[in-house]
C-alpha cells in the first residue's frame, strides 16, 4: 500500500466505490484513531459523539475529535461525507447530539452567538460578507460585533460609540494587514477585490477581536498557486499564534502540508484520524479514494 497515493482533488472521488466504502468503513471503524487525545482534558475544543440527523438522513455518525490551541486539524472526505455538518453542529445551528468542550467547558447547549463571542468562530464555503460595505468596515464590524453596545446604552451615551470609532478603525486596518490584506484594498467592496484576498478577508473577519478556536470551511475553495501558498502561510502563522485550526479542505497537497493530525470522514464515518504521513498510508482511506479491493 505504500506507493498508493490520495489524488490532489477528492472530486475525483469515485460514486460507483460507495457501497464498496460503506463495508470497508464498517470494517475499518476508528482505525488509527488515537481514543487518547478525544479525552485530552487540554484540547481547546473537544467533540464527542457527534450525530446529524436530517431527516431519516445519517449526515453524521458518533464522530469524535478534539483539537489544541497551536494544532492544525484537518477534516478531509469526498462531496456529502458530512464535514460542513460536522462545522454546522459544532457551532450549534443544526439540531445534532454531541458533548463539546470549548477549553474544557461544557458547551453542548451554548448558543451558536455566545459561542462565537467565547471564541469559537466559523467560516462557510461560500463567502458571507457585506457586500454593500467596504473592506475596512466590514473588518470593523468583525471586531465590534463581540462588544457591541445595546442599544439603551449607545442612546444614553453616544459620546462612547464615537470615542471608540477611531480605535475601532485602526484596530480593524492592523487586523486587516496582519492578515495579508494590503491597505489598496481596504477602501474597496469586497466583490471587487481578488478571490483570493477574499478568502483571506473570510478567515480575518472570523477571527475578528482574536478567538481560541477557528473554524474554516474550504479556505482554498477556487484558489490556486500564489494564493494557496499565501493561504497555507496564513494558517501556519495563525498555529504559531496559538489558535487552534480545524481546516475541512479539499486540496490534499494543502491539507497534508500543514495539518499535525487529519480525520477522514466518509458518508458520516469516521475511516481513520492521524498525521498526515498515516493518513496516506492508511488503506481504509486509500480505498475510500481509489476503490481498491486488494
Ligand atoms: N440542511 C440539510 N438538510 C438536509 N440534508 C442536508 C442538509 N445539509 C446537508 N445535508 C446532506 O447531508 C449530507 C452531508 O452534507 P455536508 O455536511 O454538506 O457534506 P460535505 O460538507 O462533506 O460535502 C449530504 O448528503 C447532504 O446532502
Ligand atoms: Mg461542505
Amino acid at each position: 500500500m505504500a506507493g498508493l497515493v490520495i489524488p490532489v482533488c477528492l472530486g475525483c472521488y469515485r460514486a460507483d466505490n460507495k457501497k464498496n466504502l460503506k463495508m470497508q468503513g464498517m470494517e475499518v471503524g476508528l482505525a488509527g484513531a488515537d481514543g487518547l487525545e478525544v479525552a485530552d482534558a487540554s484540547a481547546a475544543l473537544r467533540v464527542e459523539n457527534l450525530t446529524v440527523r436530517y431527516g431519516s438522513l445519517v449526515a453524521l455518525r458518533d464522530m469524535s475529535w478534539s483539537v489544541r490551541g497551536g494544532e492544525i486539524l484537518g477534516i478531509i472526505g469526498p462531496n456529502g461525507a458530512g464535514k460542513s455538518s460536522c462545522f454546522a453542529a459544532v457551532t450549534n445551528s443544526v439540531a445534532h447530539s454531541a458533548q463539546t468542550f470549548l477549553a474544557g467547558e461544557d458547551v453542548s447547549s451554548v448558543r451558536t452567538h455566545d459561542l462565537a463571542a467565547r471564541g469559537l468562530r466559523r467560516t462557510f464555503q461560500q463567502n458571507s460578507f457585506f457586500g454593500e460595505l467596504t473592506v475596512l468596515q466590514n473588518a470593523m464590524a468583525a471586531i465590534v460585533r463581540q462588544h457591541a453596545t445595546s442599544l439603551p446604552v449607545s442612546l444614553l451615551l453616544p459620546w462612547r460609540e464615537r470615542a471608540t470609532r477611531e480605535a475601532t478603525e485602526i484596530r480593524a486596518a492592523q487586523l486587516l494587514t496582519s492578515f495579508g490584506i494590503e491597505r489598496t484594498y481596504h477602501s474597496r467592496r469586497p466583490g471587487d477585490i481578488p478571490y483570493g484576498i477574499q478568502r483571506m478577508l473570510a478567515v480575518a473577519l472570523a477571527y475578528g477581536d482574536g478567538c481560541k478556536v477557528l473554524l474554516l470551511d474550504e479556505p482554498a475553495a477556487g484558489i490556486g498557486g500564489g494564493d494557496m501558498q499565501r493561504l497555507a502561510d496564513l494558517l501556519v502563522d495563525l498555529r504559531r499564534r496559538r489558535i487552534a485550526l480545524v481546516v475541512i479542505e479539499h486540496h490534499m497537497d494543502l491539507i497534508m502540508s500543514i495539518a499535525n493530525r487529519i480525520v477522514m470522514i466518509d458518508q458520516g464515518i469516521t475511516l481513520a484520524t492521524g498525521t498526515p504521513a498515516e493518513i496516506q498510508r492508511n488503506a481504509a482511506v486509500s480505498e475510500a479514494y481509489l476503490g481498491r479491493d486488494e
